[in-house]
């Protein structure tokens, strides 16, 4: 199966309407079945890039394509939302219903959907981000940090983009929440065919999970390929401030005695370590 072009970035650059020049010359294309992480010190343009490969925010300068629709043609918003989607990066910005079911029908309401259409998709949502239905009446309020977010996901899913940008999915959750939702979209990418794009702060997470990583600096694409080359560039990250994990940086700090700089684990620094002391015997 070839990669299919979801989204084009060209040239894009964004100011608010401020003046604060928060994208300088963006160029990205997303494919098909990609799990990437866009990652990048506080500040960095993450969130208004996210936002403008939605057509939350329209570009100042340049493009964004989302299979060849251009964002800044009006009338478009209803198509992009089926297309991309955009998890707040905290979710009781996004989740303003009363009830979980209204929460998740929201979308597809939106999208002029018959009651039966709509009670299908919330149902499905729900179903693929384990959301129970005995939940379905609860006020979004009462749930735990985790099981809001899985709502706001469901929200996004219900209207079934191909695409679904979570923004810090892992901030303010204990390690168990935070693998909880991340094997959730590792599920969503692996098994359901979609793009995974996550903003995070968290390495280890990167390293883990993103095959691909861009990393923003200053509104810029500082660096943009397989994770693990990119993690193998420590002095190009430290211009953004971002440092490899610690097993990552043990291997470089190892690798004059033949540890790889790209590792990513602590059993594949085990398995080089055996390599090692094999080709020393
Ligand atoms: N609503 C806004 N109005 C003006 N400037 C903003 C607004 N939101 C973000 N910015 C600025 O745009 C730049 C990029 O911010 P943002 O995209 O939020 O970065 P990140 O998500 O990487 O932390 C920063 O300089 C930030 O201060
Ligand atoms: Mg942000």
């Amino acid at each position: 199966m070839t990669a299919e072009r979801l989204i084009e970035v060209s040239n894009l650059v964004f100011e608010y309407p401020d003046g604060t020049p928060a994208l300088r010359g963006v160029n990205l294309e997303i494919f098909s079945n990609e799990f990437i992480a866009l990652i990048g010190q506080n500040g960095s343009g993450k969130t208004t890039l996210a936002k403008c490969l939605n057509g939350l925010l329209k570009p100042t300068q340049g493009y964004v394509k989302i299979d060849d629709l251009d964002t800044r043609e009006k009338g478009t918003t209803k198509k992009i939302v089926t297309k991309v989607g955009y998890v707040f990066q905290n979710p009781d910005h996004q989740l303003f219903n009363n009830t979980i079911y209204k929460e998740i029908a929201y979308g597809p309401r939106n999208l002029g959907l018959d009651e039966k259409q709509v009670n299908e998709r919330v149902h499905e949502a729900a179903r693929v981000c384990g959301v129970e239905e005995v939940l379905f009446n609860e006020h979004p309020f009462f749930l735990t940090k985790g099981l809001r977010q899985r709502v706001a996901i469901a929200s996004i899913l219900a209207m079934r983009p191909r695409t679904i940008i979570v923004d810090e999915p892992t901030t303010g959750q204990d390690l168990r929440q935070s693998l909880e939702v991340m094997n959730f979209l590792r599920d969503l990418w692996q098994n359901e065919g979609h793009t995974i794009i996550i903003i995070t702060h968290e390495m280890p997470i990167v390293a883990q999970y993103a095959q691909r990583s861009i990393v923003l600096g200053q509104g810029k694409v500082l660096m943009d390929g397989v994770t693990r080359e990119v993690f193998a560039q420590p002095e190009l990250l430290a211009q953004t401030f971002v440092k490899p994990p610690q097993i990552t940086r043990l291997a470089q700090a190892f690798s004059h005695v033949g540890f790889s700089p790209g590792t990513l684990s602590v059993e594949e620094m085990t398995e080089q370590y055996r390599e090692i002391c094999q080709g020393k015997s």
